[in-house]
C-alpha cells in the first residue's frame, strides 16, 4: 500500500492558506490524540498535513536540532524549515554546568578505554561494571539509601519502579501533575490508580482515610515529585511523609530536577525537608544535573531493589546504561557533593533568580515560588504561545515552549533552564527577547 504525504504544496484538501495559518496557530494538538479507522499507515496523514502547516508558518517548536554543543550557554539551533536560532541557550538541562567539566570528561574518556563503549546487556544479564558499583554506592550515600539500582534513562527508573512493585489489588495515589513515566508506570502496573489535587496534603488524606475505609490488606503507593518542573513548584514532603505513615502508605519522590542541583549538600528537596533517608522510594534522573542519560530506585528496603531488579521491566529486557554514562555520572557525583558543587548551586540559583526578577519587573508572569534551575514564564493562551514561540526563534534565545499535552491548553508557557555557567548578559537578553516578542505575538494574536 502506498500512502500520499501531504506536504505543505499539496495539502489535505484544497483549504485556503489563510485557514490553514489558522489553524496552524489555534487547533487543539489533542484533536489528534485518538484517531480512528482501518489503515494505521494513513490514518495520521491529517496530522502530518497540520504539522507540516505549523512548520512553514513557523508555528513548530518540537524536533529543532542542535548545530553546536547542546549544553553550553549560547548555541545554534536549526528547525527543520531551516530557522537558525544562535544566541543565550535557556533550552537545555543541564544545571550545574558540567557536561564540560575536566573530571567528567576524563572519566568518560577512561571508561569508554577500559570497558568500551557498550554493556554486555541488561543490568541482569551482565550489563553492570565495577563503576556501576561504585555509583550505586555514591548515590546510596548521598541520598543516605542504602540499596540502588540503576536504570537506562530516568523514565525507565519511575516506570519500572512502579510498574514492578505495585499490583492489581493494591491503590496508587499520583500528583495530578505527576511525571508521564510515573502515571504510565501506575496505568501498567494494573493496581487502582487515583489523583489528588496538585501539592494538596489534605486532598492525599482524604484519599487515604476513603482507601483504607474499605481495604486494609493492600499496599497503597502516594507518588509526587521534589520539585514539579513545568510550575517550579514543590510539596511539603515531610508533611506528606507523615500522612502517608498515618494511613500505612508508602511514599515515592521523583528527584528528577532537585538531586544534586539544590540542598546545601545537593541532596534536593529530601534534604531541604529534613527527610533525606527517610523516604520509601526516591527515583531520580541524570539527565539534568549529572550531565548523562541514566535513572536510579534508591530505596532502604534491600528486598524491594531486588524485586524491581527482577521485575522493573528495564532492568531485565533493556540493556544496562553505557560503562561511559555511568563513569559521568559517577563523576558528576562527585563535583555535586563537593565544595565546588555547592559553589555552583549558588550560582545556578542566583541565575535562576536573576531572571525570575528580570522577567517579573517586565510584568511578565513567573509562575512557582521555588527558585529552582528551571523558570516557567505563563503565557496562558496556546496561539499566543506558538506565535511567540516563533518570534523568539527569529530573535536569537534557545528557549523551548510547553503546549498540550504537556500543561493545559490554556496554561501554555516557556519553561527556561538555568545553568550554572550562564552569565549576566546571558540572563538580560533572554529577558529582553522574551518580554519584545511576548508583547509582539500577543498584539497580534489580539
Ligand atoms: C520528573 C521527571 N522524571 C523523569 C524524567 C525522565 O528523565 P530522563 O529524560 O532522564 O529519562 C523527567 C524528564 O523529563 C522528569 O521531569
Amino acid at each position: 500500500m502506498t500512502t500520499t504525504v501531504p506536504t505543505s504544496a499539496t495539502p489535505a484538501g484544497a483549504r485556503p492558506l489563510d485557514d490553514r495559518r489558522a489553524d496552524a496557530r489555534e487547533k487543539d494538538i489533542m484533536r489528534f490524540r485518538t484517531v480512528s479507522g482501518p489503515d494505521l499507515t494513513t490514518r495520521n496523514d491529517a496530522y502530518l498535513a497540520w504539522q507540516l502547516d505549523r512548520q512553514q508558518a513557523e508555528l513548530w517548536p518540537y524536533f529543532r536540532r542542535y548545530e553546536s554543543a547542546a549544553l553550553t550557554t549560547r548555541a545554534t539551533v536549526v528547525s527543520d524549515t531551516g530557522v537558525v536560532t544562535q544566541g543565550p541557550n535557556f533550552g537545555g538541562q543541564d544545571y550545574l554546568s558540567l557536561t564540560a567539566h575536566p573530571a567528567v570528561l576524563d572519566a568518560a574518556h577512561q571508561a569508554l578505554r577500559d570497558y568500551g563503549p557498550l554493556t554486555a546487556g541488561s543490568p541482569a544479564l551482565g550489563g553492570a561494571t565495577p563503576i556501576s558499583k561504585a555509583l550505586e554506592t555514591g548515590l546510596g550515600e548521598a541520598l543516605r539509601t542504602e540499596h540502588v539500582a540503576l536504570f537506562p534513562t530516568g523514565w525507565a527508573a519511575g516506570f519500572g519502579t512502579i510498574r514492578s512493585l505495585l499490583h492489581r489489588r493494591d491503590h496508587i495515589l499520583l500528583d495530578r501533575l505527576s511525571h508521564d513515566s510515573l502515571r504510565q508506570g501506575a496505568a501498567a502496573s494494573g493496581a487502582s490508580v487515583e489523583f489528588f489535587r496538585h501539592l494538596d496534603n489534605e486532598a492525599v488524606r482524604r484519599h487515604l482515610r476513603g482507601i483504607r475505609a474499605t481495604d486494609t490488606a493492600g499496599a497503597v503507593l502516594v507518588v509526587t515529585e521534589g520539585v514539579f518542573s513545568m510550575d517550579s513548584d514543590t510539596p511539603q514532603l515531610a508533611e506528606l511523609l507523615g500522612i502517608c505513615r498515618e494511613y500505612g502508605a508508602h511514599l515515592m519522590v521523583d528527584v528528577a530536577h532537585d538531586f544534586g542541583a539544590m540542598g546545601e549538600r545537593g541532596g534536593g528537596q529530601l534534604e531541604v525537608h529534613g527527610i533525606l533517608g527517610e523516604v520509601d522510594f526516591v527515583v531520580g534522573a541524570f539527565s539534568k544535573t549529572f550531565a548523562t542519560t541514566g535513572g536510579f530506585l534508591a530505596t532502604p528496603s534491600a528486598s524491594a531493589r531486588e524485586y524491581v531488579r527482577m521485575f522493573g521491566g528495564p532492568q531485565t529486557f533493556s540493556s544496562a546504561i553505557t560503562p561511559v554514562q555511568t563513569a559521568v555520572a559517577l563523576a558528576a557525583l562527585s563535583v555535586v557533593t563537593s565544595a565546588e558543587g555547592a559553589r555552583r548551586r549558588t550560582a545556578v540559583s542566583a541565575v535562576a533568580t536573576r531572571l525570575r526578577e528580570g522577567l517579573t519587573a517586565r510584568g511578565l508572569e513567573v509562575m512557582g515560588d521555588v527558585v529552582c534551575p528551571v523558570v516557567p514564564v505563563l503565557i496562558g493562551d496556546t496561539p499566543t504561545g506558538r506565535t511567540a514561540s516563533g518570534l523568539i526563534a527569529r530573535a536569537g534565545l534557545v528557549a523551548h515552549l510547553v503546549e498540550q499535552p504537556a500543561v493545559a491548553s490554556d496554561a501554555a508557557r516557556f519553561r527556561l533552564q538555568a545553568m550554572a555557567e550562564h552569565s549576566d548578559d546571558d540572563v538580560d537578553t533572554a529577558i529582553d527577547i522574551l518580554d519584545t516578542c511576548i508583547r509582539e505575538a500577543r498584539r497580534t494574536v489580539g
